[in-house]
């Protein structure tokens, strides 16, 4: 049989002589060439010019073609070829009158199109059985990738949907049904969760969804569109459960946040101890060394020893105000958020150099002090952080308040790769942190050489 090269390319001509019909159009070839044989003695001499030659050939016609049909071009070739040798063999042995040239002709003319027509079918046929062969070949790779993909889709731990273009659920495997319950199919996916396929599209926070014991789960959906056979648009989701993860994930943000709590506290603490106490004892000192100084009495030998502990007890008691004020201002608590930050601007103008430009957008107001302690150590961060890695001459401080508070800190140095060199240290994590508790939005922009810009946005509705 002709058979198809593997993967469809071009047909190999194969005789088939393992099929039996091929052999019994043989057989007919033969016959009929004995029956001209038979009929050409029966006529003893009298053929009469091309009769009955090209009948012969005529008949002859019907098992090349039948064999072109069954076997394509090999099959009625190989037939062809068959009827041509036993021809000549009937010229040169069988007849008994010498062949004319016009004779010769004929019979040549005749076996030529006895095998161009069965070419010509045989190839036809053979394109077509290839063609045939290609489609059969590819409706069963369509059938094994379907029941893969319908396998896989049925065999995934995790619950996966597909709706329609309306959203409505129009499959859902067995871990879906055992989520979302047994009659999930036909309903529409935010009748079930809550959510559209097209919210679920944009959601990067995990989905709650109560199981059928009422425990809830946490789900992080990821969604997939895509067109089908009929060219309608479905949308395939797959709920992952990241219960765990969700669970570490909380149990550590409660952690960090107890620390950053306990942080605070302490800091209030202290910086509320060295004011009441050192500081005053201090400051005390210093009126005392004072006076002394400016007194008449003051042998002078002790007027210089006396102007030295004084610079000393100064200069303390200025260092110690700085302490206080970067453990916890006490500007923040007592004047609120601006005054606040102008006095860390002013620090860190003298400290590192850097000229800092504080402006405010709208009416200036309180927000909780919660909020306000947040965003105040946010752009401390900032600031600390333009100071020590930027290189920057100047950073621009923008306070806008309105329904949001916004503190946005843009310096003009070096800048960074925020997904490559942002995780080096606890800075930028722990801005991360506050902001979260406080239900503030921080974005951090950086770019190699165009600076950074730090923004923290909250909520002030509340
Ligand atoms: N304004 C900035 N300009 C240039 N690079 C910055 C800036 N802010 C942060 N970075 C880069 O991001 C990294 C992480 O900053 P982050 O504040 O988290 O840590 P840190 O300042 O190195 O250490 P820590 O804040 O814990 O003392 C820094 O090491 C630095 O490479
Ligand atoms: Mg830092």
């Amino acid at each position: 049989m002709p058979t198809a090269e593997p993967g469809g390319g071009r047909h190999r001509l194969t005789v088939p002589v393992r099929s039996r019909r091929f052999w019994i159009l043989q057989a007919t070839i033969l016959a009929i060439m004995t029956l001209h044989t038979l009929v050409l003695a029966s006529l003893d001499g009298r053929d009469l010019v091309g009769i009955p030659a090209p009948l012969t050939s005529s008949l002859m016609l019907i098992p090349v073609l039948y064999a072109a049909m069954s076997f394509g071009a090999a099959g009625a070739l190989a037939t062809a070829g068959w009827a041509t040798a036993l021809f000549a063999l009937h010229w040169l042995v069988v007849h008994r009158d010498p062949v004319t040239s016009a004779h010769l002709w004929i019979e040549l003319v005749s076996m030529v199109v006895l095998g161009a027509s069965g070419a010509v079918v045989g190839r036809q046929v053979d394109a077509e059985r290839d063609a045939r062969t290609r489609t059969e070949r590819a409706l069963r790779q369509v059938a094994v990738a379907e029941a893969r993909f319908h396998d896989l889709f049925e065999h995934q731990p995790s619950p996966v949907v597909v709706t329609d273009a309306d959203g409505v659920v129009v499959e859902a495997n067995g871990a879906a049904l055992r989520v979302l319950g047994h009659a999930v199919v036909g309903r529409p996916l935010v009748a079930v969760v809550g959510q559209t396929p097209h919210d679920l599209l944009e959601r990067d926070v995990p989905l709650p969804i109560a199981g059928p014991d009422g425990t809830v789960r946490q789900y992080m959906p990821s969604t997939h569109s895509l067109t089908d056979r009929d060219g309608r648009t479905v949308t395939q989701v797959l709920l992952a459960d990241v219960s765990p993860e969700h669970r570490r994930r909380e149990v550590q943000r409660a952690f960090t946040g107890r620390v950053l709590e306990v942080q605070e506290q302490e800091r209030l603490h202290l910086s509320r101890e060295l004011h009441d106490d050192p500081l005053q004892q201090l400051t005390y000192l210093t009126r005392s060394l004072d006076e002394l100084g400016s007194d008449p009495l003051l042998p002078s030998v002790l007027v210089q020893p006396v102007q030295d502990g004084l610079d000393v007890a100064r200069n303390a008691s200025a260092a110690l105000r700085q302490l206080i004020q970067g453990l916890r201002p006490p500007i923040l608590d007592d004047l609120g958020l601006v005054p606040a930050l102008r006095q860390l601007a002013d620090t860190v103008q003298k400290r590192a150099k850097i000229s800092v430009h504080v402006r405010t957008v709208g009416a200036v107001t309180r927000a909780p002090s919660d909020v306000e302690l947040a965003v105040y150590r946010i752009a401390q961060e900032a600031l600390t952080n333009a100071a020590k890695h930027s290189g920057a001459r100047s950073v621009a401080l923008d306070v806008e308040f309105g329904a949001r508070l916004t503190v946005s800190i843009r310096d003009d140095g070096r800048g960074f790769s925020p997904d490559r060199d942002g995780t080096g240290g606890l800075g930028l994590i722990g801005a991360n942190e506050r902001a979260e508790r406080i239900g503030a939005q921080l974005a951090v922009e950086s770019q190699l050489g165009a600076g950074t810009t730090i923004r923290v946005s909250a909520p002030l509705g509340r």
